[in-house]
C-alpha cells in the first residue's frame, strides 16, 4: 500500500472510532452526554508523526464531522423527561434553583406538568404551543424549547385558572410571589388586547449563541406580525438582550430575588 493509502485507512478507522459507540450500546438522548462530536486523534494509539500527517491528509481532503440538523418541531408528551432535564441545564440562576432545585419531587412535578400541558395543548384545550429544537431528526436529542401562548379569546380569559400546587422542595413563597407578580404585570400591560405571549424559552448552554433562541422566538414573531398583534414576555436577565435585538421595548422591571431583575417587554407588530 502507498503511504497515502495507509494514511487514508488510518483516517477512516479513526473517524469511525470517533463516531462509534462501544459495544453498540444505545445512544443516550440527553444533551448532557453527547453532541458536537469532533474527530479526536488518539496519540497513544498513533505516534505523533502519523497523527500529524493524518491531520494534513484530513485537511487536504477537507473531511468534516457530519453536520447535524437543528430543526424546530412540535414537542410531544413523551418529551417531558428530556424537557425537564433541559430546564435544569438551562435555568440556573439563583432564582431558578431556589424555586426549582434539582430534586426527585421537583423532577416528577416538572415531568407531570410538561406532559399534561403538552397533552392539553395538542388537544387544543389551551392556547399553549410547545416547540422543541431536536438535533438530527425529530426523535433526536432536545437541545432547546419554547412555550408560546396564542392570542387568547374572551372566553378563554374568563376560564378559571387552577391553583398551582408547588413541589415540596420548592420555595413555595418565592414561587407564588414571582409567578403572581409576573402574571399581574402581564395583565396590567396587555389587558384585553390580543397578543402572543412567550411563556418559556431555553437553549442548552452548549447550544447557546447559535441562533436557536432566535429561531424559536421568530416562530411567534412571524405569526404575530402576520396577524398584526403585539407580543408580550417577561424577560430574565439572560433573555433581555435577545429580545431587545428583535424589537421588544422594556415596559417595567421588578426584582423577585437579590441581584436579579425581571423585565416586562412588549413588541409592536413588525417592530425591528
Ligand atoms: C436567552 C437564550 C434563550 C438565548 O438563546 P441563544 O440560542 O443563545 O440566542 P441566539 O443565539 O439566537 O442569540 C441571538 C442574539 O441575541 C443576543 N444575545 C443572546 N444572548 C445574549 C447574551 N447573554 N448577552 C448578550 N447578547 C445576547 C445576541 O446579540 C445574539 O445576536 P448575535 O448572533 O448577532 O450575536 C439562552 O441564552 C438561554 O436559554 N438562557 C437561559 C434561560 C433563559 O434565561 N431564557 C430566557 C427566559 S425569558
Amino acid at each position: 500500500m502507498s503511504l497515502l493509502l495507509i494514511e487514508l485507512t488510518l483516517l477512516v478507522e479513526n473517524h469511525l472510532r470517533a463516531f462509534s459507540t462501544p459495544h453498540s450500546a444505545p445512544q443516550p438522548r440527553s444533551p448532557h452526554s453527547k453532541l458536537h462530536p469532533k474527530v479526536q486523534f488518539n496519540t497513544q494509539t498513533f505516534p505523533l508523526d502519523i497523527v500529524h500527517s493524518h491531520r494534513i491528509v484530513a485537511h487536504k481532503l477537507q473531511i468534516q464531522p457530519p453536520i447535524m440538523s437543528l430543526e424546530v418541531y412540535p414537542a410531544s408528551p413523551a418529551d417531558a423527561p428530556e424537557l425537564t432535564q433541559l430546564f435544569y441545564a438551562t435555568f440556573r440562576s439563583g432564582l431558578d434553583t431556589t424555586m426549582f432545585p434539582n430534586t426527585p419531587d421537583v423532577t416528577e412535578w416538572w415531568e407531570n406538568a410538561f406532559s399534561a400541558d403538552i397533552t392539553r395543548s395538542i388537544a387544543r384545550e389551551t392556547n399553549d404551543l410547545f416547540l422543541k429544537v431536536a438535533e438530527g431528526s425529530e426523535s433526536g436529542p432536545v437541545v432547546a424549547f419554547a412555550k408560546w401562548k396564542r392570542p387568547v379569546s374572551a372566553a378563554d380569559r374568563d376560564r378559571h385558572e387552577e391553583q398551582i400546587v408547588w413541589p415540596a422542595s420548592s420555595d413555595k413563597e418565592l414561587c407564588d410571589r414571582f409567578f403572581v407578580d409576573m402574571e399581574a404585570r402581564h395583565e396590567k400591560w396587555m389587558g384585553e388586547r390580543p397578543h402572543y405571549y412567550l411563556d418559556m424559552l431555553g437553549v442548552h448552554p452548549s447550544y447557546q449563541g447559535k441562533g436557536l433562541g432566535s429561531k424559536l422566538l421568530k416562530w411567534g414573531l412571524t405569526r404575530a406580525d402576520a396577524e398584526g398583534v403585539e407580543v408580550y414576555l417577561s424577560a430574565s436577565p439572560a433573555g433581555r438582550p435577545l429580545y431587545a435585538k428583535y424589537g421588544f421595548k422594556e415596559v417595567d422591571t421588578f426584582s423577585p430575588y437579590p441581584n436579579y431583575v425581571q423585565v416586562g417587554m412588549i413588541r409592536s407588530p413588525n417592530a425591528q
